[in-house]
């Protein structure tokens, strides 16, 4: 495993093994020098590095002991004996980390890598929506901060968003807080959905299974700034140039984006469908990096990017930021144990799912 590697001949050779099809060897010798620097502090420090499936292909293929989705990867903080989680993500992801196994010290190498769906509601504003529906019970992606976390009954991710709304076997539920994902997850669940916050009610779903069913969704409006840039004029374009393309979307995406899919699913669900599929050429429409690790792990498949969108968020994580968190002991994410607490219970919850 590369993770533990710590010799810079061996690393290099590792990383290139891996990365030949995608990162070229100038970039590979300077980063295989990082790298096991990276792994030895990690060592020293007793730390465990977990790498979302958006890390740049360099760092994703070399130093974390763990990568996945957002909720593998929370499934493996709640999961670690050692004394400091390196978290290559985002925020939310360190305060769930730290909200799953609070006795570890958590570290985001980037003070900067927020997320656009986390700033778009307060507890304040859950609080507003549960006095205006109350007994209703309130299901929220983990893409929120933890005082949001510590208002909801649940939460889910995008792997597991419909098992989550299935399992409280209720016809009214507030999902919060991604316009897009509530549509997609009504659309799977045979709910229509409502937005109380705006005079758009309901938004335009499009025709199918589902839309404007029975069940009563609840939505907020917030959406990811990286997966609403993508259109079904994108995807009508990629399918002119390449008619056989098989194109996987995000359920951050709208649904109409979604629906002109031919998949859609979490991050390492879209891996999986490349992996076990056998199509002539494949998109992701999700941060660009992701296509270049899954053209790493599938050197035989043919991936084409649409990097004009990037997340600026995860985007902040190298490399460097992460050599720095473990030297420099930052960034620490820190979580007051009374929302915690009450945020544990929600997250737990959703572990407990599967
Ligand atoms: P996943 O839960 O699918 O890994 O997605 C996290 C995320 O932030 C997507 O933009
Ligand atoms: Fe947030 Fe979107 Fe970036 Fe994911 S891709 S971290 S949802 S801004």
């Amino acid at each position: 495993m590369l993770s533990q590697v710590t010799n810079v001949d061996e690393m290099y050779a590792g990383m290139k093994e891996k990365l030949a099809n995608v990162v070229p060897d100038v970039e590979l010798h300077y980063k295989a020098e990082i790298a096991v620097e990276i792994n030895k502090l990690k060592k020293e420090r007793n730390a465990v590095i977990l790498g979302h499936n958006y890390m740049e292909a360099a760092l994703f293929n070399s130093i974390p002991d763990f990568v996945g989705d957002s909720l593998e990867l929370s499934r493996k903080a709640a999961q670690t004996d050692k004394d400091i989680i390196v978290f290559c993500g985002v925020k939310f992801m360190g305060e769930t980390a730290k909200i799953l196994n609070p006795s570890k010290k958590v570290l985001l190498p980037s003070n900067r890598a927020g997320c656009s769906l986390a700033e778009s509601i307060t507890a304040a504003d859950v609080r507003a929506l549960k006095a205006k529906f109350p007994g209703v019970p309130v299901v929220t992606y983990v893409n929120t901060y933890a005082d949001v976390k510590a208002e909801s009954d649940i939460c889910c991710t995008s792997g597991n968003a419909k098992a989550v709304v299935e399992s409280l076997n209720t016809d009214t539920v507030i999902f919060l807080p991604d316009e897009y994902l509530a549509a997609n997850v009504a659309r799977e669940t045979g709910m229509h959905i409502i937005f109380p916050t705006r005079a758009l009610t309901p938004p335009p779903l499009p025709q199918g299974e589902g839309a404007g069913g029975e069940g009563k969704m609840i939505g907020w409006t917030g959406r990811c700034e990286v997966h609403e840039k993508f259109t079904v004029n994108d995807i009508e374009t990629v399918r002119a140039q390449f008619p056989e393309v098989a194109i996987l979307a995000h359920p951050e995406c709208s649904p109409e984006v979604t629906a002109a899919s031919d998949f859609s699913g979490s991050t390492s669900a879209m891996i999986k469908f490349v992996q076990d599929s056998k199509a002539p050429q494949y998109l992701v429409l999700t941060e660009c990096s992701m296509g270049d690790n899954i053209a790493a792990a599938n050197p035989e498949k043919d991936m084409l990017r649409l990097c004009m969108v990037r997340c600026p968020h995860m985007n902040t994580i190298t490399m460097e930021d992460t050599l720095n968190a473990l030297k420099l002991d930052r960034y620490i994410i820190d979580v007051p144990e009374d929302i915690r607490v009450r945020a544990a219970r929600a997250v737990q919850r959703m572990i407990e799912i599967g």
